[in-house]
């Protein structure tokens, strides 16, 4: 770990989580000269370049606890959803530490389905038609008048796997059936969100929220289907680009006045003020949108190709959130473009092996404005071994997106390890619509 020699007044940082994601956020707060030292919990093989890692199970909000109280940190940064909806962000504010990071009320919009759908209709935010479900009866009843193509939800926290886009009639009596009755998602499916599905092209809009204002970051477009041409499984998220050219300036200025500004509004005037990222998923389709999906935190992979591209100083924005006055900073962006090729163990999102070997980091990340993010890796005797499903954010940004993504496929040619599989079209969407 670097601990860098700064002023008296550098802070002492706790970030959460052990994904890319973190690993970005590590980064980005590294480059800071506010920050004096990092800690992450518990971090993976790359992080530990840059911060201190500390095996504490981003859940385990008991031991965060304890641990935040002893070693006094200036912030802490809550990278996944679990543990803000476990309320982590309430309990060390309670203990006067100052958290980015929505406390579990604010959090609700991402960590109950139902919540958040209720929440849209009741403020006016455009998203699908819906109907929610305690009964398995009763969700079957409700499919024999809604044909397929529609999509059903579990309600909790599913890991990102909790929707399923039923396109058959049986498909969709089968997800019900998995959620409410197998309970393949636990507690989290014994309430399910029956939705009308959407067609469209998809795009995350992130913003810094002070409890009041929103600052929107650059667009960013996920890749979530596991094989290229958006063919396969769903996954956590293949591979990202940024500016997503999906959202000209001014339709970006009604998701702000029509999606974001009333949700925070709307929070706010429940008693729940929201502070942190709220990430919206949107489907567009011409100049309409809908809500597919808030999220309470910054997106994986989409953080890996926003956080390189931010001008400003993350810990002064994190501040301005955290103190309510987002309105007395400027926000700025670089004009580049930032691409991220995820690359996964071979099986993912399915079942594969841990424990190989990765070879080439060393040569990949010499070349020009890359950064290798690693997710599921750790460390031992040296080597960098997979552990996880998503391994590996290949990161490159340039002048325009065609060189950004021929800069992030130059890296990943040099990655390698038994298995790998990695899509090969990340990017080629922005190019289409450019
Ligand atoms: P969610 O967890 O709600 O974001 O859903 C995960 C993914 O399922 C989204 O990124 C979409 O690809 C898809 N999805 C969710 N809701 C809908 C919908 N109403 N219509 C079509 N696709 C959807
Ligand atoms: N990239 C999707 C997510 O973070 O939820």
């Amino acid at each position: 770990m670097r601990v860098r020699k700064r002023g008296a007044d550098a802070v002492k940082v706790l970030v959460v989580g052990s994904g890319g994601r973190e690993h970005a956020l590590v980064w980005a707060l590294h480059r800071s000269p506010l920050v004096r030292e990092i800690h992450i919990a518990p971090g993976n093989g790359g992080t530990g370049d840059l911060a201190r890692n500390v095996p504490i199970p981003a859940e385990d909000v008991a031991a965060l606890t304890a641990y935040a109280a002893q070693e006094r940190f200036d912030l802490v940064v809550i990278g996944p959803e679990v543990p803000l909806a476990l309320g982590l962000t309430d309990v060390l504010q309670a203990q006067g530490l100052r958290v980015f990071g929505p406390t579990a009320a604010a959090a609700r919009l991402e960590s109950s389905k139902a919540f958040s759908k209720d929440f849209m209709r009741a403020h006016g935010i455009p998203t699908a038609d819906y109907a929610v479900f305690n009964s398995y009866d009763a969700a079957l009843r409700y499919l024999d008048t809604h044909p397929a193509p529609i999509v059903i939800k579990a309600d909790g926290l599913a890991a990102g796997k909790g929707a399923i886009v039923c396109r058959s009639d049986a498909e969709a009596r089968a997800a019900v059936q998995q959620m409410m009755r197998d309970r393949i998602f636990g507690t989290a499916g014994d309430r399910v969100v029956i939705e009308e599905c959407l067609t469209g092209q998809e795009v995350s809009v992130l913003a810094f929220v002070d409890g009041r204002r929103v600052a929107p970051m650059v667009l960013a477009q996920d890749h979530k289907a596991a094989y290229d041409g958006d063919r396969g499984p769903n996954t956590g998220g293949m591979g990202c680009y940024a500016p997503a050219p999906v959202l000209d300036a001014a339709t970006l200025r009604r998701v702000v006045g029509e999606v974001l500004q009333p949700a925070v509004d709307g929070l706010r005037e429940l008693g729940t003020p929201y502070i942190g990222v709220l990430y919206a998923g949107l489907m567009v389709s011409g100049d309409d949108f809908a809500v597919l999906e808030f999220n309470c935190r910054f997106g994986d992979p989409e953080t890996q190709v926003i956080l390189p591209l931010l001008e400003t100083d993350l810990v002064v924005v994190m501040n301005a959130c955290i103190d309510g006055r987002l309105d007395k900073i400027e926000i700025t962006w670089s004009s580049r473009s930032c691409v991220c090729v995820v690359m996964a163990s071979g099986g993912y999102p399915g079942s594969y092996q841990r424990g190989y070997e990765i070879t080439g980091l060393d040569e990949a990340v010499q070349l020009p404005d890359t950064i290798i993010f690693h997710a599921g890796t750790k460390r031992q005797n040296g080597r960098v071994l997979t552990a996880g499903g998503r391994v590996l954010g290949v990161t490159a940004c340039a002048e325009d997106l065609n060189d950004a993504i021929a800069r992030a496929y130059a890296a990943v040619a040099r990655i390698q390890w038994p298995g790998v599989m990695y899509r090969r079209d990340i990017g080629a969407k922005g190019l289409a619509s450019a």
